[in-house]
């Protein structure tokens, strides 16, 4: 496949989970990559990884909560590849599970800063590149979370409502630019978020949460990045300000 080859792809949260399963399929179908993480040795493993089987990935050490650094990195990828075809802006944290009044500010700020400021801070230069161009295509990762309630979550709920609020907005203020601007809403997806060591999660809960699921199991990464590649690529030009909802049929059912 090389539907996206000598386009450049930017992608957020890469090292993990959803992101690295988008930066592989991008690589294998032809992009220049560039894999943006917080976590700076698992980023550089999968980058080389990448480069190991042909593809073509650098990974840049991110933090999506500073603003000048999103703008500087977009600056880079401009300087390094000429161009900026597709960007995932995928970053996210869960947050903890307990009732909204027990939240707190603390936990509320921090999943509000990672979560939406941060797809704020990387769409806002990506934008103002993707508009010089005149050409481009965002994804920006929701989740089920974002369309409904999710009891235990009101932080990581909030904020993934708001993702597809500035999600919408932009697809709106900017198709006249030829810009595409999506959201992709996962269910829940086999990732270290969910099942990893540090998982907010219990056991139970996930039984719950397959049990809910129609298809009867989780999802895995690369049914997420399918969509992503889909959303970015040609094949959908006539798609944006969608919520796209990958879930197994979860919010299907009543
Ligand atoms: N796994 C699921 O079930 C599920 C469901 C719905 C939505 N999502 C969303 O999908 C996205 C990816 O999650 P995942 O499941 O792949 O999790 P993951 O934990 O495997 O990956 C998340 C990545 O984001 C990075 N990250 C965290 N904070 C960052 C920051 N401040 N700056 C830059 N990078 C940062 C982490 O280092 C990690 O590599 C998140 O936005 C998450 O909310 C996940």
């Amino acid at each position: 496949m090389s539907e996206f080859l000598g386009k450049t792809a930017l992608i957020t949260g890469a090292a993990s989970g959803i992101g690295l399963a988008t930066a592989q399929l991008m690589a294998a179908a032809g992009a220049s990559v560039v894999m943006a993480d917080l976590d700076q040795e698992a980023g550089e493993r999968a980058a080389a990884a990448i480069a190991d089987g042909g593809g073509r990935a650098v990974f840049h050490r991110l933090d999506v909560r500073d603003a000048q650094a999103c703008s500087a990195l977009v600056d880079s990828v401009l300087a390094r590849f000429g161009r900026l075809d597709a960007a995932f802006n995928n970053a996210g944290i869960s947050g903890a599970t307990s009732l909204t009044e027990d939240q707190g500010l603390e936990l509320w700020q921090r999943v509000l800063d990672i979560n939406l400021t941060g797809v704020f801070n990387c769409m806002a230069p990506q934008l103002r590149a993707m508009r010089a161009a005149g050409r481009g295509a965002i994804v920006n990762t929701a989740s089920i979370a974002g369309t409904g309630g999710a009891a235990g979550a009101a932080a990581y709920s909030a904020s993934k409502h708001g993702v597809i609020g500035l999600t919408r907005t932009a697809a709106v203020e900017y198709a006249r630019y030829g810009i595409r601007v999506n959201a992709v809403c996962p269910g829940y997806i086999e990732t270290p978020m969910t099942v990893g060591a540090s998982s907010i999660f219990t056991g139970s809960h996930l039984e719950r949460a397959v049990s809910a699921t129609p298809i009867r199991r989780f999802g895995q990464p690369r049914e997420i990045a399918e969509m992503v590649l889909w959303l970015c690529s040609d094949r959908a030009s006539f798609v944006t300000g969608g919520q796209h909802i990958v879930d197994g049929g979860a919010s299907a059912s009543c």
